[in-house]
């Protein structure tokens, strides 16, 4: 099998992988093994998943750097729109289950539930970054993109506080994934991010 068909292969594996949780809470759905309440079900999943694919997301560079393998690279853009269908995917699941599409309710909903607004500003940030993920904005904006892009960092502090936010009685769950986004932003910290390849280096070396 050529270079090419392989990572061709790795990022179908990747996009099954990242597709099957959907599939599998549909199927609980479907099968009546979600709960009591469903729709809330689908939607706290949902939030977590799309929690977890932008903390990948951000992994994917400084396992770059620390490695030197393609594959993470290669597989950045896909990851990044996955986090955006999986945010997009928790908005529709409040406005269809909690919400009942009910518009007039919204008003009074954003001012019980604040968090939503936080939210919201994270998901506005993520289609923003999803719509600039081609490689035509790449070459329009320049090194603008770069800057641009970077906005993933406060999204991800904004999504942080809106979790926070939710479950204020019991933050172990929350520190768990607060500590994980600690630790991947650490590592873009440029004296951290420069000891990456020594590090790999200093790997490669030990295992020669
Ligand atoms: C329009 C945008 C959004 C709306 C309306 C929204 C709404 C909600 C609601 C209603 C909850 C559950 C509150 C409850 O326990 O009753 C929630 C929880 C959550 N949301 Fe969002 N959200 C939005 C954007 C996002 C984004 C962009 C992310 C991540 C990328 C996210 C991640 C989460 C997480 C991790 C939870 C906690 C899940 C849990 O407690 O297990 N949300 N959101």
């Amino acid at each position: 099998m050529d270079a090419q068909h392989r990572w061709r292969l790795w990022r179908l594996g990747v996009f099954l992988a990242a597709l099957a949780p959907l599939l599998i809470w549909g199927w609980q759905v479907a099968s009546n093994a979600a709960g009591p309440e469903p729709g809330r079900y689908l939607l706290l999943n949902i939030g977590i998943g799309a929690l977890w694919m932008l903390l990948l997301t951000l992994s994917l560079t400084p396992l770059s750097r620390l490695t030197r393998w393609k594959g993470f690279a290669l597989i950045r853009r896909q990851l990044g729109l996955w986090t955006l269908a999986y945010a997009t995917l928790h908005m529709l699941s409040y406005a269809l289950f909690i919400l009942g599409l009910d518009w007039a309710m919204l008003g009074s909903e954003l001012v019980k539930r604040p968090y939503i607004i936080v939210g919201m500003l994270a998901l506005i940030g993520l289609v923003l970054l999803g719509a600039t993920s081609n490689r035509w904005s790449m070459r329009r904006l320049g090194k603008r993109w770069k800057s641009l892009h970077r906005l993933a960092y406060p999204i991800l502090g904004l999504v942080l506080l809106h979790f926070f936010w939710v479950v204020r009685a019991d933050l172990g769950e929350w520190a768990m994934y607060a500590a994980i986004a600690a630790l991947v932003m650490a590592t873009r910290l440029p004296p951290v991010a420069r000891t990456l390849p020594r590090i790999r280096y200093r790997l490669s070396r030990a295992q020669a």
